[in-house]
């Protein structure tokens, strides 16, 4: 259960919200929890969640370790604030600040090098889905950008399917649709010889009324939640209700 919090939050409101949402899931100990908040609540996130199981991840990481890159952040800095993830080519990455399927791929490298899981995002537009483009545009994220995984690489990242018009819009993939995709990217992955399972996420409108449904398709593995996951009683109910699925 992966929550991106966007640009959203101060580092005050980040403890606020640890505050409220720690004894909520306090017998929370059957699911996965990652937030991923703005570089800038990241310490406050992790101390605010020192003692419980709850993960921390970043939204973005730039692929050098160091040097003249204004305004960036690397992924040994990100794993030194104390995160163990990373979410690595969000469509909104990918629309606004000119993400492409080669930056995926470093990032993608920069962040595994650095101890940190990277979730990689993926997903196909309406134009696309409305096309039937939909299995060619995500085998060829999958292929192209982080194709130049080696196949060790590639068993230890985390995919999450989010169909870009389905995110923040209110409309959700169906959990056969949803299912569908990540039955074709588990496909893709194991005739590249990436061994294991691969975990693959869900995101998109996900919310305390579509989670179950979504999450009782044995194709997915979780969920990447948006807006839902900024409210503390909200989110602590999407987790409690994935943890039952
Ligand atoms: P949403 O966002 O849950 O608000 O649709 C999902 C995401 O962008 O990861």
């Amino acid at each position: 259960m992966a929550g991106n919090w966007k640009m959203y939050k101060t580092p005050a409101e980040t403890a606020a919200f640890f505050e409220a949402f720690r004894p909520l899931i306090a017998a929370a100990g059957h699911c996965e929890i990652v937030i991923c908040p703005p570089f800038i609540d990241l310490p406050a996130a992790v101390a605010s969640a020192r003692g419980t199981s709850i993960r921390l991840g970043a939204q973005n990481l730039y692929w050098a370790k160091e040097g003249a890159f204004t305004g960036e952040v690397s992924g040994p800095m990100i794993r030194a604030a104390g995160a163990t993830h990373a979410i690595v080519g969000h469509s909104e990455r990918r629309q606004f600040f000119g993400e492409t399927d080669e930056t995926v791929l470093k990032r993608t490298v920069a962040a595994l090098d650095a101890g940190l899981t990277p979730i990689v995002c993926v997903g196909e537009l309406l134009e696309h889905r409305e096309a039937g483009r939909t299995e060619a545009v995500l085998c060829e994220q999958c292929l192209k950008g982080i194709a130049g995984l080696d196949e060790r690489q590639f068993a230890q990242i985390v995919i999450a399917y989010e169909p870009v018009w389905a995110i923040g819009t209110g409309r959700n993939a169906s959990p056969d649709d949803a299912a569908q995709v990540h039955e074709l990217i588990r496909f893709t992955a194991a005739r590249r010889g990436v061994p294991g399972r691969l975990s693959i996420l869900y995101g998109g409108s996900v919310n305390a009324g579509n989670v179950l449904s979504l999450l009782a398709r044995p194709e997915l593995d979780g969920v990447l939640v948006g807006g839902a996951s900024l409210d503390a009683d909200g989110w602590a109910e999407l987790v409690g209700l994935g943890g039952a699925a």
